[in-house]
């Protein structure tokens, strides 16, 4: 007690000896005037049909009130720079006159639209990913917006989740990496931020990723080791890469919702990594935890706040009932201040009291925004994403074959731009069939349904539409017989050389509120699929999806499967440079491909058991595994086919032995044995043999993207240190135990091959 109170006495003498930043004098002043609801007022954030789609704000549109009052300290979901600068005067003659934030689900580019992430993960290429955040990000800018809701890091071991798109996949290494490209795209790589770099929001902090049954919005059962271990890893990456702020998830943590929940916002993410920005909930998620069963929306706002919660996100429960609690001495007054001081923080360090419109110049929107270079941009984007899932050897196709392109995706520019593009121009997405009727001769036809289901196929794809704009009025589907589509296509097959059929999911398909519990293609696709196999001629399946698919019966039966996913802006014609060899595959998977649903959740870094059964051997009593189904994914992680082929030589370290505070280079010559030029993303795994907690069997520590010209040879190095060999042990310390390692390399998670390393 003694040496604590010392300590205290420490700190706080230091702090009276520290001079105050500009900032902090700046933010003193501006507190010391505000009144407590004007602080309240920060912590709310809205957003409003009136702000996305009115012609302009009118008077009795309840955030105009909010606005009029100083009720909001930002405003998400608006699009319109003419809107939001009056919005934005209005905040600064309004209460404490304070400029707003103005928050944006921009997540895979603005107006140019990009890969959707899963899709970018694939390219693992962090100088890509970094770079296509920094355009969404300028893009974004010059729209008015200077804070966009992403990166969306959440790691996902179960397809059956929707969201699973918004990701960058199953693998906490990997997936920090992308983190940190993505929070030095959107914000720079300096502490500063310039009018082309907008917030990031680090989302959805935390575990979101581990819905229970991959239903969304679900409960999430995991240890605390397991959580860090697991699913931390990118959060964490984010917060050192600097990240302004971090949205919390809807889902509960060891029985308490994540928006209340002080273990993850104070204890990890503030005290053990160091965060200092602000936090804002997810939306409605505060007065979701009414239903989560907490308390009354008083109650759960005051406990959210408590937690380390700034800011309110569409639930009302701060501005509606923090003084409240603090007149009943629930909650202190320190606590708002130290919410408002958080977001205030922000807008200054985003430069807005000086200039509120700085992010307001429609002369930098007609010169930076949906550019050609930014759509050659996302064309070579896309074309890193689109991963050879099987290649009997009929790719790539001659542009002089004739090809029939059908299928219900293969005119679908929506498709292309993937969940979360509405601020694209989605109707102009190249399609399948435009990008390739632009190098081959070709013919098209719509082939089948989406679903056999018309009431289901109504529901997903224009029940959005239902929810946001009153009185929708879906548009017929089902409008031709099936019968009658398939036989067009089956004619068309067969006047052509080869078919491509373009099927998988629309973007309401995946993305949020999307899980599914069949993740085959739907019947209707599948029946066109058949017809079209019938007529003999090879077949060619390109796949648009945002989650990995069962695809057994298509791997036996297709000549090719190119997985595209939903490729952006610039899809069409980036699918078509890989099908016809402008361009050589190179993207490996981020997730593993289940065989069947059953399967799920489904991951490469799993632990190894006590009766481990290898992944492809046939059923076995008394072990760990399935009766019916092997345990191996149709597809590993880290897979991914090319136009050529490699070989891997041995694994060689430049020491068998490493004392923990040495290094070590773990080496392999990777041969591009085939005819073509390449690029080859090689894979570094680990495998802590004996720890004092089990540990995965495989994890990934290191991976290179390196072009090999035909024939040659390139060696590729890769250094560890104890860094890279440590994991959180039972007691949350990061700990590398002294031991023997496996250092595995190879062209993805199960063709590897490994030596030995003794940690001293
Ligand atoms: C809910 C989603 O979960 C989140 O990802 C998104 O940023 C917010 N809505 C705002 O649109």
């Amino acid at each position: 007690m003694r040496r604590f109170l010392l300590f205290l006495l420490a700190g706080l003498l230091l702090a009276a000896c520290t001079p105050k930043s500009e900032m902090d004098r700046y933010i003193d002043d501006l507190m010391s005037h505000m009144t407590l609801e004007q602080k309240i007022g920060q912590l709310n954030l809205h957003s409003a049909p009136g702000f996305i789609s009115a012609e302009r704000v009118t008077e009795d549109d309840e955030n105009m009130k909010l606005l009029r009052q100083g009720l909001l300290g930002g405003i998400y979901g608006a699009n319109n720079l003419e809107l939001m600068r009056q919005c934005q005067e209005i905040a600064l003659e309004s209460g404490a006159g304070i400029p707003l934030l103005f928050g944006l689900d921009v997540i895979h580019g603005h107006e140019t639209v990009f890969p959707v992430p899963l899709a970018l993960s694939t390219s693992w290429n962090m100088d890509l990913i970094e770079r296509t955040a920094r355009i969404a990000a300028t893009e974004a800018a010059a729209t008015g917006i200077n804070w966009v809701f992403s990166p969306m890091v959440d790691i996902c071991r179960d397809a059956r989740w929707g969201r699973i798109v918004e990701g960058g996949g199953e693998d906490p290494y990997l997936g920090g990496e992308i983190a940190r490209a993505m929070v030095y795209g959107y914000q720079g790589r300096d502490a500063s931020i310039g009018t082309d770099e907008v917030l990031a929001c680090v989302k959805h902090y935390a575990l979101y990723g581990g819905a229970e049954s991959g239903r969304d919005y679900n409960s999430v059962f995991l240890s605390r080791q397991e959580a860090m271990n697991g699913y931390m890893p990118p959060y964490k990456a984010a917060a050192e890469a600097g990240a302004a702020s971090y949205m919390s998830s809807f889902n509960e943590f060891e029985g308490i919702p994540a928006s209340m929940n002080t273990w993850l916002m104070q204890d990890v993410l503030r005290d053990a990594w160091g965060f200092n920005g602000f936090i804002v909930s997810d939306a409605t998620a505060i007065a979701e935890e009414v239903a989560h069963g907490i308390g009354d929306l008083q109650e759960v706002s005051a406990r959210s706040l408590q937690a380390g919660l700034d800011m309110d996100m569409n639930s009302d429960g701060y501005v509606g009932t923090l003084k409240k609690s603090l007149e009943e001495g629930r909650i202190r007054e320190a606590d708002i201040d130290r919410a408002c001081r958080r977001i205030l923080e922000a807008k200054y360090k985003l430069g807005l009291f000086k200039d509120p419109f700085r992010y307001f110049d429609e002369d930098r929107y007609a010169a930076s925004v949906y550019t050609p270079e930014n759509r050659i941009a996302a064309r070579e984007a896309a074309r890193e994403c689109l991963v050879l899932l099987k290649n009997n050897g009929i790719l790539p196709l001659s542009k002089d074959a004739r090809v029939a392109v059908v299928g219900p995706l293969a005119q679908d520019a929506v498709a292309m731009a993937g969940t979360w593009a509405m601020s694209s121009h989605q109707e102009e997405c190249i399609t399948l069939w435009q990008g390739i009727s632009e190098v081959a001769q070709a013919s098209c036809a719509e082939g089948s349904w989406l679903f056999e289901d018309a009431t289901l196929e109504e529901t997903v794809r224009y029940g959005l539409y239902k929810v946001f704009i009153p009185g929708f009025q879906a548009p017929p589907v089902h409008t031709r017989p099936q019968s009658a589509l398939i036989a067009e296509a089956v004619a068309k097959a067969r006047q052509a050389d080869v078919v491509i059929a373009c099927m998988g999911e629309i973007p309401n398909m995946n993305g949020e509120g999307a899980s599914r519990t069949y993740i085959g293609l739907p019947d209707a696709q599948k029946e066109l699929l058949s017809a079209l196999q019938a007529t003999g001629k090879p077949m060619v399946l390109v796949l648009v999806t945002g989650r990995p698919l069962t695809l057994v019966e298509e791997d036996a039966s297709m000549d090719a499967i190119l997985n595209v996913w939903s490729p952006g802006s610039e899809g069409g014609r980036a699918v078509a440079d890989v099908l016809f060899g402008d361009v050589n595959p190179s993207a490996k998977l981020t997730t593993s491909f289940p065989r069947n649903v059953g399967q799920l959740p489904l991951y490469y870094n799993h632990k190894n058991t006590g009766r481990p059964h290898p992944d492809e051997a046939p059923y076995k009593k008394f072990v760990s595994c399935y009766m019916d189904e092997v345990n191996a994914p149709l597809y590993p992680f880290g897979y991914g086919l090319s136009y050529t082929s490699y070989e891997y030589g041995p694994v060689t370290l430049s020491s068998a032995e490493m004392p923990l505070d040495g290094s070590v280079t773990a080496s392999v010559t990777v041969t591009n044995t085939g005819k073509r030029d390449g690029d080859e993303i090689v894979q570094l795994y680990i495998h802590d043999i004996y720890a004092t907690s089990t540990r995965p069997v495989k994890e990934l520590r290191g991976f290179k993207k390196v072009h090999i010209p035909a024939g040659q040879s390139v060696q590729v190095d890769f250094d560890l240190s104890a860094d890279d060999l440590s994991y959180y042990n039972h007691a949350l310390e990061w700990v590398c135990e002294p031991g023997d390692f496996e250092i595995m390399i190879g062209p993805d998670s199960q063709e590897t091959k490994g030596t030995v390393l003794t940690v001293l």
